[in-house]
């Protein structure tokens, strides 16, 4: 069983089997196939034909939505052949999407520096059983009629690189024929897809999803599996940006500010750990920063024209957006396993829905800082292991729940994600 174990990790595609967190996840949701607690999910609507559920899509909080405007926006098959190449028709058209994000009990990025590994791998497994499960909280009591899902993508850079393999195991112990698609993976892929470029991949990315080495696991190990040349990788881990970019009032840096910072800490360190090399390709790794590509880009352009930093630049700078991949890597993988609504065929639900967590007012004495969020030291002080406690509720997102900032760049930059969101945005109540 060790040479297997280590087999998978150099592969780079995490554990082969489930330790003792993720069973607990695993026997706990077994334990109660009604679904109607914590942590569970109705064991009985995972039989028959699936392919009328909608897609769940899930984040730290609200920068998923790049990813899933990346997958509503996405035309680069077939509908009809299935075949590669545009036939101007969105591919996810006829399919609906169910978006969670885990606002409550973000940053992710920061929990493996807190020494909270374990209690964010419990998160992530949670947040796949929400999508799995019917279970959610309307502002007054729990509710049981939320549609499950046929597949779940990890739209979470942070959750990918510390979750993907724990979720892909617990849906196989239940036996669910459900897909899992995670960010990270398919950013990797477009980094082969980009091939061929001068240069050294820089990552930019949080602070855990940078400490995880997943990003440069995955890239050498897809490259290699390719043939292709290895290239130098880079990675710098921002424990700000993301925050930043979503609005949050524990920071007061502009976006263009911050995103200089990073950009050149992401030279700094190629300079240090690659000298003479020159940055080719910048990989976004965290949900948030496509969002703030003008910014970024306009950085790289500053720093090009300063000496000190223009010869740490490839003449052509390669973005891969991971968000792109994910929604390729979706339609495939539901082609392959002929999940995919056919022609003429509509899912069960008639929206899209949209949910966010909360601290949850019905629990005595929750630590809350001044912003009504949890404090932070609670938050990750946490440990695994309490699935009954529900520090946080899942209710619907609305239109004041995302901070001035962010929800200012959603209505920007993500038009199709902001009119998905219309029927719900300015709807329910809040617990
Ligand atoms: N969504 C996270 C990611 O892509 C960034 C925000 C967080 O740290 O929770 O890594």
């Amino acid at each position: 069983m060790r040479v297997l174990c280590f087999l998978w990790l150099v592969a780079g595609l995490g554990p082969a089997v489930a330790d003792e967190l993720v069973q607990r996840v695993i026997d706990h949701a077994a334990a109660h196939p009604d679904g109607l607690g914590p942590v569970s999910f109705e064991r009985a609507a995972y039989t028959g034909d699936l392919r009328d559920l909608p897609i769940g899509v899930f984040d730290s909080g609200i920068g998923g939505l790049t990813v899933l405007e990346a997958i509503l926006s996405l035309d680069a098959f077939d509908n009809a052949s299935l075949q590669p190449g545009a036939d101007g028709v969105p591919d996810f058209a006829q399919e609906r999407f169910l978006y969670f994000g885990d606002q409550a009990n973000m940053p992710y990025g920061n929990y493996p520096a807190a020494g909270r590994t374990d209690y964010l791998r419990e998160l992530i497994l949670k947040d796949g059983v929400f999508l799995l499960g019917r279970r959610w909280h309307d502002g007054r009591s729990f509710r049981e009629d939320k549609p499950p899902v046929k597949a779940i993508v990890i739209a979470c850079n942070t959750a990918t690189a510390y979750g993907l393999e724990d979720l892909r195991e617990a849906c196989r112990a239940w036996g669910l024929p459900v897909i899992v698609v995670g960010v990270v993976e398919a950013g990797a892929r477009g980094v082969l897809a980009a091939g061929g470029q001068e240069g050294v991949v820089g990552v930019l990315a949080t602070v855990g999803t940078c400490a995880s080495g997943a990003y440069p696991r995955l890239i050498e190990s897809l490259l290699g599996r390719a043939g292709r040349r290895m290239p130098y990788i880079v990675q710098h881990g921002s424990a700000a940006l993301a925050g930043v970019i979503e609005g949050d009032p524990a920071f007061s840096q502009s976006v263009a500010d911050c995103a200089a910072q990073e950009v050149r800490a992401l030279l700094e360190t190629l300079r240090r750990e690659q000298p003479g090399q020159k940055l080719g390709t910048v990989v976004l790794g965290c949900t948030h920063y496509p969002l703030a590509r003008t910014e970024l880009d306009a950085a790289f352009a500053a720093l090009r024209a300063d000496p000190a930093f223009s010869p740490l630049l490839a003449d052509l700078l390669t973005y891969v957006d991971p968000a792109e991949w994910t929604a390729r890597e979706l339609f495939r993988e539901l082609a392959r396993s002929g999940m995919r609504l056919r022609t003429g065929e509509s899912c069960r639900v008639r929206d899209h829905g949209f949910y966010l967590s909360v601290p949850n007012p019905g629990m005595p004495a929750l630590p809350l800082a001044a912003d009504g969020g949890l404090a932070q030291a609670f938050k990750y002080g946490r440990e695994p292991g309490k699935l009954e406690r529900e520090d946080t509720l899942n209710a619907p997102l609305r239109g004041e729940d995302l901070p001035a900032v962010g929800r200012g760049l959603v209505e920007k930059r993500l038009p199709g994600v902001w009119r998905a969101m219309a029927h719900d945005r300015d709807s329910s109540p809040r617990p």
